[in-house]
């Protein structure tokens, strides 16, 4: 199987083919998500939501991270795998954002990392990439601000945060970032960031006129139902399937109908 690189992803680009990412944490997802044929596996730090049931991204540690990213990586044979650098652990100054970057890099075994804002973040964005290591982008809702913004509605729909991102996107391009992500932003804004950077762009509520599309597989599965965001298309109602499996093995196992003799040594 032919690795998918950082290169393959530009080309892809080059070439109109649209690009397609999701999320996994661990081995088991992580391995069928991969045979699927998926592009970009990304390790998101939604894992704090999705794994740990924690109300928002922050409080995920670096060692949770890498131990999420290290189960993916043994999973997966052809995707291109990117790890988040939680909140609190690439922000405040550029050397221990490249420490938190090579710690990623060297413990789990992924490729690249990403990381959420533009100027803000501009040293610690470059100092990673100085370092060898690939860096993708975050603009628009980046949730680990959530605090800032104070909730999880569409970014950048006036014309002066518009700006920002679109300036942020190139500033992105210019350190050298191979792709950025965009989430939950206009459709229109999106389209014109795309055509404006070489790199590609992966959107998540983010219309269709882009260059790759990103979803949480928890969501997309239908497994977490609470969360349903309209850029959510649901592919699979796995809540329903999972909540019957488990129910006919418990009335089965009430029913002493499990094991059978077949079952049994
Ligand atoms: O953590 C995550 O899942 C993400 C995607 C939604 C882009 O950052
Ligand atoms: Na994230």
């Amino acid at each position: 199987i032919k690795r998918v690189t950082t290169h393959i992803l530009q080309e892809m680009k080059d070439r109109g083919e649209k690009i397609s990412m999701l999320t996994a944490y661990d081995f088991s997802m992580a391995s069928i998500v991969d045979r699927a044929g998926i592009d970009i596996v990304l390790v998101g730090d939604s894992a704090s939501n999705v794994m740990a049931g924690h109300e928002t991204t922050l409080p995920i540690t670096l060692d949770q991270m890498i131990y999420h990213a290290s189960s993916v990586v043994r999973a997966v044979r052809r995707a291109f795998i990117v790890v988040d650098i939680p909140f609190g652990h690439y922000q405040g100054n550029s050397s221990e954002a490249l420490r938190s970057a090579i710690r990623i890099m060297k413990e789990s075994g992924a490729h690249a990392v990403k990381v959420e804002g533009g100027s803000e973040i501009r040293e610690s964005v470059s100092r990673i990439l100085s370092a060898g290591v690939p860096v993708m982008g975050h603009l628009g809702l980046t949730p680990q601000s959530i605090y800032k913004f104070g909730t999880y509605t569409v970014r950048a729909k006036e014309e002066a945060e518009a700006q920002k991102l679109l300036e942020d996107a190139k500033l992105l391009e210019e350190c050298g970032c191979f792709a950025i992500v965009l989430e939950k932003i206009p459709a229109s804004l999106a389209k014109k960031v795309a055509e404006s950077v070489r790199i590609p762009v992966i959107g998540i509520g983010a219309g269709p006129d882009v260059d790759g599309q990103v979803l949480v597989m928890h969501d997309m599965l239908g497994i977490t139902q609470e969360f349903k965001p309209r850029f959510l298309r649901q592919y699979a109602d796995l809540q329903s399937i999972m909540t019957e499996a488990f129910q006919n093995y418990i009335k089965d196992v009430k029913g002493r109908k499990f094991p059978n003799e077949s079952e049994s040594y």
